[in-house]
C-alpha cells in the first residue's frame, strides 16, 4: 500500500524519487566505506571461470582438469568480467565480490604429494605486480571497471603477514621466501641481513605473541619493525587503492602486531577510505576477548567467525540450538562496538563448505536466509548458491560446478540481497528476539520505523504455531518478501501490534518487511570510525533532512562537506586524540541516536617498539606502558598499554611492544608493574622521546 502511494507520488512528481529507498546514497557504488548495504560475493579467483586460456600456467603448475585441487585451473579475472557481464551477480544481487589476493606469488612447485602451487594467492613475491596466471594490469583495470559500471565493489584479498614457505637452512626450497619491489630483489629468507623477516621459528599457537613474531606454518613471516617492509607494505596497498578497489579483506590479522596494522590503517584510510576486515580465525565455540579488542581498536572490521562457527552449530551440524545462536547475536551485540561492520558468513575457504552431500539442502537455505538477514555484512562463499560440496582444503575450493540461476539458493539471495539495500533496518538496525525455543528463532530487526521480521524453523519434522508473537510493523497485512520460497506466509497485524496466529511448517522461513515512507533523524552507520582531525568521513542513515544541521563529535562541530537526506560527509574536528561519540542533530535541532566510540587522530602514526629491560616481576603481576599520549593511555593507568610481551623478540625479564602513536611528538612514559589491583611506578623523570616523522623505530630503557 505504501508502495502504491510512492509510486503515485514518483509518477506526479519527479523530485519525489530521491525519496526511494533504492536511489538513497548509502546503496551506491561510490560508497567504499559502508558496506552495510551490500552483499558480498568471495571468489577462489583460479577456481571460478577460466575467461582467458592464454594466461594459463603450463607444466607442473598447472593440472587442465582441476583434478588435482593444488594446481592452478585456469580461473582469471577475464573469467568474473565475463560473468559480470552475464549478469550472474547483478540478478542476484550481489553488489560487492571478494577476489583471491591478486599480486604476484612464487611460481615454484612445492615438493610434496600433491606438488603443490600457489593458485590461492597467499604465496606473494612482488606485492607490486600481477599474478600474471590471473591477469595483466589492463585485465584488473577492467575487472574493475565493469564491476563499478555494474554497481559491483571489489575487495582484494591482501597478506601482509608473509610472502611464501621458506626454510631456515635450505636456500633452495621453493624461492626461499624472497620478495621483490616490481621486480627487483628486497630481501630472500636465510642471510637477511637487513631483518626484512623473522628467524623464530614456527609457532605453535601458544599466545598471540608467540603467533604473531613466529612463522604461520611455514610462511617467511615479515618483520613490521623494519622500516624498508614497512614503507613497502604502505606503498604497494595504495598502488591497489590506486587501481580503484573497493575494499580489502587482511589475512591472518591474529599473526601481526596490531598496532602496526592500525598505523596500516591509518596510511590507508588517509589516503582512500575503504571497507577493510580482517581473518582472525576462531574454532568452534572459541570466543576471545582479543578478537573484540581488535575489532574495536585498529580500525579495521573482522570476519565474523563467531556468528560463523554458531551459524554451522546450529543448522549444519545441529549441536546448538536457536537458543545459542540468538545468544550469540546478543552477546556479540556488546562486544564489538560496530557489529554491523563485521563480515557475517557460514563457510569459507578455510572450512569444510556448509553443504554436504547427503543433507538436507534446506538447512544451507535457511542458514543463508539468516546471514542475509542478520547484522553484519553478509558474505557468500562462491558456489553456495550451486550447493557445492566438499570437506576440507582444497576440496573445499573446487572448481565452480555451474551457473544455474533456477537454483532455490540462488533464487532465495536473488529475493534477499535487493532487500538489504532497500530497508535500512537491514543495514542498520538493532536485533530483538521475539519468538524462541530450540528449534524456531523468530528476530526483528529495526532502524527507526523501519522493520524486518523473520521466522525460522529449523525442525525438518515439526511445525509450530507461534502464539503471542508481536512486531514493531504498524497493522497491515504482509506478505512473505521470499514469497513462499521456503514455505513463508502472509501475516497480518493489528493496531496492538500482535501477529494473528501462524504455524510455522518444518523447515520454513518468512520474511516480512515494512520500509518507512518517511524518518526521523537516524545515524546507521558511521566510516571509517578511525581519522586524523580534518580528514573526511562519511555519516549513513535515514532523515537528517534536505536543510544542512549540525554533526558533533562530543562538544566539538565538524565541518560539514556535504549534506542529503541520508547522508553527510564531515571533516573531523581539531579535537585532542580520543574517542568521541558522533551525533547528526537536524536544522530543527533533533538529535540522532548517538554512535559511540570514534577514534580521532591527532597526527599520522608511526609503530615505536617500547622495550624496557631488568622488569623482574613478582609472581601475578605484569609490566605495562603508560605515557602523555592518548595512544599511551594519557597516564591513566586503567588504559596502559599491555601486559607487554616477554618471550620472543626480547625475554624476561626484558618486556616489549609494539605501539601505534602520533608522529612527530614529543612522548614521555613510564613502565609499571601492576597485578591488576595495585600498580608500581618506575621512579625517577620519565623517559622522552621525540617519535619519528614517519615509519617505524625502536626505543629501549631500563627499568629505573
Ligand atoms: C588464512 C587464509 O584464509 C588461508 O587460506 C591461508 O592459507 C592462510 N591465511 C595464510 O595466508
Ligand atoms: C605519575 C608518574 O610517576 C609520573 O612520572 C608522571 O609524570 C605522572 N604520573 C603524570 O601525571
Ligand atoms: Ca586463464
Amino acid at each position: 500500500m505504501k508502495k502504491n502511494t510512492l509510486g503515485y507520488l514518483a509518477a506526479m512528481m519527479s523530485t519525489v524519487l530521491s525519496f526511494q529507498a533504492s536511489a538513497e546514497a548509502d546503496t551506491s557504488v561510490n560508497n567504499k566505506i559502508n558496506y552495510g548495504t551490500d552483499v558480498v560475493y568471495q571468489i577462489v579467483t583460479d577456481r571460478f571461470v577460466d575467461g582467458d586460456t592464454s594466461n594459463n600456467p603450463s607444466g607442473a603448475l598447472y593440472d587442465s582438469s582441476c583434478a588435482n585441487l593444488k594446481k592452478y585451473c585456469g580461473g582469471d579475472w577475464q573469467g568474473i568480467i565475463d560473468k559480470l557481464n552475464d549478469g550472474y551477480f547483478s540478478e542476484m544481487g550481489i553488489s560487492a565480490l571478494w577476489i583471491s589476493q591478486p599480486v604476484e606469488n612464487i611460481y615454484s612447485v612445492l615438493n610434496d604429494t600433491a606438488g603443490s602451487t600457489a593458485y590461492h594467492g597467499y604465496w606473494a613475491r612482488d606485492f607490486k605486480r600481477t599474478n600474471p596466471f590471473f591477469g595483466s594490469f589492463a585485465d584488473f583495470d577492467n575487472l574493475i571497471q565493469t564491476a563499478h559500471s555494474k554497481g559491483i565493489k571489489v575487495i582484494i584479498d591482501f597478506a601482509p603477514n608473509h610472502t611464501s614457505p621458506a626454510s631456515e637452512s635450505d636456500t633452495s626450497y621453493a624461492e626461499n621466501g624472497k620478495l621483490y619491489d616490481n621486480g627487483v630483489l628486497v630481501a630472500a629468507y636465510t642471510n637477511d641481513t637487513d631483518k626484512v623477516f623473522h628467524h623464530n621459528g614456527g609457532t605453535d599457537f601458544s599466545t598471540i605473541e608467540d603467533g604473531i613474531y613466529r612463522n604461520l606454518f611455514d610462511l617467511a613471516d615479515f618483520n613490521h619493525q623494519n622500516t624498508t617492509l614497512d614503507a613497502y607494505l604502505t606503498d604497494a596497498i595504495q598502488l591497489w587503492l590506486d587501481k580503484g578497489i573497493d575494499g580489502i579483506r587482511v589475512d591472518a590479522v591474529k599473526h601481526m602486531p596490531q598496532h602496526w596494522q592500525k598505523k596500516w590503517m591509518d596510511s590507508i584510510y588517509a589516503h582512500q577510505s575503504v571497507f577493510s576486515f580482517g581473518e582472525w580465525f576462531l574454532s568452534e565455540g572459541e570466543v576471545d576477548p582479543a578478537n573484540h579488542e581488535f575489532a574495536n581498536e585498529s580500525g579495521m572490521s573482522l570476519l565474523d567467525f563467531r556468528f560463523a562457527q554458531k551459524a554451522r552449530q546450529v543448522f549444519r551440524n545441529r549441536t546448538e540450538t536457536m537458543s545459542d545462536l540468538h545468544a550469540m547475536i546478543a552477546d556479540t551485540d556488546s562486544a564489538y562496538n560496530e557489529v554491523i561492520d563485521q563480515v557475517t558468513f557460514i563457510d569459507n575457504h578455510d572450512m569444510d563448505r556448509f553443504h554436504e552431500p547427503t543433507a538436507n539442502q534446506r538447512e544451507l537455505e535457511q542458514a543463508l536466509a539468516f546471514a542475509l538477514t542478520a547484522r553484519g555484512v553478509p558474505a557468500i562463499y562462491y558456489g553456495s548458491e550451486q550447493y557445492m560440496t566438499g570437506y576440507g582444503d582444497p576440496n573445499n575450493r573446487g572448481k565452480m560446478t555451474s551457473f544455474d540461476r533456477t537454483t532455490t539458493a540462488y533464487q532465495l539471495i536473488k529475493a534477499l540481497a535487493p532487500l538489504r539495500k532497500t530497508n535500512p533496518a537491514l543495514a542498520y538496525g538493532d536485533t530483538e528476539q521475539r519468538w524462541l525455543n530450540d528449534d524456531v528463532y523468530v528476530y526483528e530487526r529495526q532502524f527507526g520505523d523501519n522493520v524486518v521480521l523473520v521466522a525460522i524453523n529449523r525442525s525438518e519434522t515439526t511445525s509450530f504455531s507461534l502464539n503471542g508473537l508481536y512486531t514493531d510493523m504498524p497493522a497491515g497485512t504482509y506478505t512473505d518478501v521470499l514469497s513462499g520460497l521456503l514455505n513463508g506466509e502472509s501475516i497480518t497485524v493489528a493496531a496492538d501490534k500482535s501477529v494473528s496466529a501462524i504455524t510455522l511448517s518444518a523447515g520454513e522461513v518468512g520474511v516480512w518487511q515494512y520500509t518507512a515512507p518517511t524518518n526521523s533523524v537516524n545515524l546507521g552507520h558511521v566510516g571509517p570510525m578511525m581519522a586524523r582531525t580534518g580528514q573526511q568521513v562519511t555519516l549513513d542513515g535515514r532523515g537528517f533532512g534536505g536543510q544542512m544541521g549540525q554533526v558533533m563529535f562530543g562538544s566539538q562541530q565538524a565541518t560539514v562537506v556535504s549534506w542529503e537526506d541520508s547522508q553527510i560527509v564531515v571533516n573531523v574536528p581539531q579535537v585532542a586524540a580520543g574517542q568521541y561519540d558522533i551525533k547528526v542533530v537536524d536544522s530543527s535541532n533533533n538529535a540522532s541516536n548517538s554512535y559511540d566510540s570514534f577514534e580521532v587522530l591527532d597526527a599520522p602514526q608511526v609503530t615505536v617498539r617500547f622495550v624496557i629491560h631488568d622488569a623482574g616481576t613478582d609472581w601475578g603481576q605484569n609490566v605495562y606502558l603508560v605515557g602523555n599520549q592518548d595512544a599511551l593511555g594519557n597516564w591513566d593507568t586503567a588504559k596502559a598499554i599491555g601486559p607487554l610481551y616477554n618471550q620472543v623478540m626480547y625475554s624476561y625479564p626484558s618486556w616489549y611492544f609494539d605501539v601505534s602513536v602520533p608522529a612527530n611528538k614529543a612522548i614521555e612514559y613510564k613502565f609499571i608493574k601492576s597485578d591488576g589491583t595495585n600498580v608500581t611506578w618506575e621512579n625517577g623523570s620519565n623517559h622522552s622521546f621525540t617519535s619519528p616523522v614517519s615509519g617505524v623505530t625502536e626505543v629501549q630503557v631500563n627499568w629505573q
